[in-house]
Order: C-alpha cells, then sequence, then structure tokens
C-alpha cells in the first residue's frame, strides 16, 4: 500500500532567523482544522512590523523564538473551507491569528473560531485583512489603556504620534469618530492623508516642534516609540494618559512608579486579541468611521519586498498580501 501524502498548499517562510533574505516560497501540508477550528482559505494577509520582528528574533525580546521553518503574519482574510461553530463554508472572516506560531502568509489555516468575525459586506478581502492586528492595537490602546470613552469622548484631546502608520491611521480615525478632538504627529509628507482620516491638526514632525505647544492632551497614543517617556508627559493635562504601542524599559518603570501613587498616566499596550473587538470595528466601517489606507500590494512570491518595506519604517496605512 502506497503512502497517502497529505494535500500540500503554498507558503512563504524563513528557513532560518534572520532578514526577509531568508524567505524563500515553498509547499508545506496543509493545516488540519482539530475541534473549535475553521480551515480558512486566505485570500488575503498584511505585514505587521511584529512579522520581521519575530523572525530576526527581537520580539518578544528574543524569549519566544518561532519554530524553523516560520510563516509569518497574523492577519487574515478568507474564505471558510470547513465549517464549525456556526461559521458556514464560504463565510468570508478575518482574523489576528491567535497562536504565537503566526502563519498567515500561507494559502490556507486554521484558525478557532471564537478568533474570527464576519467580514462586513462591503468590505474587500484586502482591507478585511488590512484591520485586525493594527485596529485592535488603537482600539485597546484608547479604550482600554487611555480609557477613553469610545463614543461621546467630546471634550478629548488625543494626539497620535505616527499618526501614518498602521496603528496610527488607525488610531485616527477610532479617536475622531468618538468625538475627540484630534491632532497627528506625522512626516510633511503624510499631512493630507492624516487629514483625510479625520485629524483636526497635523503637526509635522520633522520640524521639531511640540504639538499646540504641548501641555493639553488627554491622551497620547505613542505608534513609533523609542523616545524617552520624559518627552511625553509635560504634553498631559492632569487626568492625561500616555500609551505606548512600543513599550520599552522606562514606559515599564514609569507605569509602575504610576501606579504605586494609584495614578493611571504611562501604559504600554500589547495586543490581545478578540473577535468581539474585530465586531466593533467591523461595525465602525459599516458607520463610515473607518477605513484601511493601503500603502502597497504584494503577492505571496513578494513577501520579502513586502518586509523589506515595512522594515524601512515608511509604511502609510497597511501594507497587504493578495494570496489568492
Ligand atoms: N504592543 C503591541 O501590541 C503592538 C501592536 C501593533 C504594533 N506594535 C508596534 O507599534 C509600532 C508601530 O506599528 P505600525 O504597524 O503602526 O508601524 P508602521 O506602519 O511600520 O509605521 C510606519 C509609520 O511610522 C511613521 N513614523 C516613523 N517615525 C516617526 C516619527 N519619529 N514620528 C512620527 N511618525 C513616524 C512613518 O511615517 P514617516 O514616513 O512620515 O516618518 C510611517 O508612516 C511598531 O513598532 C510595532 O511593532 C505593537
Amino acid at each position: 500500500m502506497g503512502d497517502i501524502s497529505p494535500a500540500q498548499m503554498k507558503v512563504a517562510r524563513y528557513r532560518c532567523q534572520g532578514g526577509p533574505e531568508n524567505i524563500e516560497v515553498g509547499e508545506q501540508p496543509m493545516p488540519v482544522a482539530r475541534s473549535g477550528e475553521l480551515l480558512v482559505r486566505v485570500h488575503a494577509s498584511s505585514v505587521n512590523p511584529v512579522d520581521w520582528k519575530m523572525a530576526k528574533g527581537e520580539f518578544p525580546f528574543n524569549i519566544v523564538r518561532p519554530k524553523l521553518p516560520f510563516v509569518p503574519g497574523f492577519d487574515v482574510a478568507g474564505e471558510v473551507v470547513t465549517a464549525a461553530e456556526g461559521f458556514a463554508v464560504g463565510a468570508r472572516v478575518y482574523s489576528r491569528l491567535p497562536s504565537l506560531s503566526a502563519g498567515a502568509s500561507a494559502e490556507f489555516v486554521a484558525v478557532p473560531a471564537s478568533a474570527v468575525a464576519t467580514i462586513p459586506e462591503a468590505m474587500g478581502y484586502p482591507e478585511a485583512a488590512a484591520i485586525p492586528l493594527a485596529g485592535m492595537t488603537a482600539l485597546q490602546a484608547l479604550r482600554d489603556q487611555a480609557r477613553m470613552p469610545v463614543s461621546g469622548a467630546d471634550g478629548y484631546r488625543v494626539l497620535v504620534v505616527g499618526a501614518s502608520g498602521g496603528v496610527g491611521h488607525f488610531g485616527v480615525q477610532i479617536a475622531r469618530a468618538a468625538g475627540a478632538h484630534v491632532t497627528g504627529l506625522c512626516s510633511g509628507r503624510n499631512a493630507a492623508l492624516v487629514s483625510s482620516l479625520g485629524a483636526h491638526e497635523v503637526v509635522d514632525y520633522t520640524t521639531g516642534a511640540a504639538p499646540n505647544g504641548g501641555g493639553d492632551f488627554d491622551v497620547i497614543l505613542d505608534c513609533v516609540g523609542g523616545a524617552p517617556v520624559g518627552r511625553f508627559l509635560p504634553w498631559l493635562t492632569a487626568r492625561g494618559v500616555y500609551v505606548s504601542c512600543v513599550p520599552r524599559a522606562d514606559t515599564f518603570a514609569w507605569q509602575a512608579f504610576y501606579t504605586l501613587t494609584l495614578r493611571r498616566r504611562v501604559r504600554g499596550v500589547l495586543l490581545s486579541p478578540r473577535a468581539d473587538d474585530l465586531r466593533w470595528l467591523g461595525g465602525l466601517y459599516e458607520r463610515g468611521g473607518l477605513r484601511a489606507h493601503i500603502d502597497a500590494t504584494f503577492p505571496l512570491e513578494g513577501l520579502g519586498d513586502a518586509h523589506r518595506m515595512s522594515i524601512a519604517g515608511r509604511t502609510r496605512g497597511k501594507i497587504v498580501i493578495a494570496v489568492a
């Protein structure tokens, strides 16, 4: 009796740790959906900096080393192939894959049904792939860490640092839709984009100017990192909260200090993927309050170029991978 080889699928994967020069396109066995999981045919994925940071061994703090070969990518949008938990075959779903082993740069993924949401009817696969990781990070930073109301936030003044990037461009839109007065810190070349997303004011960081002279923000969402927390504290109101998407040792030190003084003033966000939050973002999209700006689209074979583009740090909105 001959061997029955499992069905194969195309993937883009890192054959060893390091930079995008180590990415190859190849085949590997299709995943098998276990109980409670959906098998999803991936139509699109998107790139997040964590993808190449993990491959380089930079995240999280190089404690979790990806198993090699490593198929990067957390964001998927696609079509259900094997039904489970109320999702029918053919249903259009999107997800931030909940497992640290990632795997989105592939033709198929198996994903717990609890981690997916239905894609809104008017949303295409590319936008659906662009939203999960970055959109949920922006939402959780503003709502859960800064404790800004996501509706009726009139009177709140929000500064988004890195307003033109993946997380930042969703942060601008979520804060604007909440009713806040939004200032975007970005370079001059991205001013028009950030204004078009709803920012009331745009400040060019390359001039080195403090936005509004500083001093009056209720929330600062830092999507860039690298600058000491102390730079931002003078820009906050007395009740203001600084939230970093790229927390460093000093972020945690300041957070611990303020926690001891019973104040919420400095926080780091670490995304916790939740289908409810995806549904919330989908609702905002349907109400016209959210869109994904797609800077570039690459095929699976172009994943290396997509990662190089992300590493360069100049992405406007999101980079999408068109899979099928
Ligand atoms: N903690 C978490 O759970 C979590 C989740 C998601 C992301 N993150 C992290 O958050 C960071 C941002 O992610 P992302 O997806 O938004 O990255 P991204 O899309 O690659 O960000 C690129 C954007 O950053 C802007 N930028 C670069 N330097 C800047 C500066 N000094 N001031 C203002 N804008 C600047 C660039 O605009 P210019 O070209 O105009 O400079 C570009 O538009 C990454 O480090 C990522 O790993 C963390």
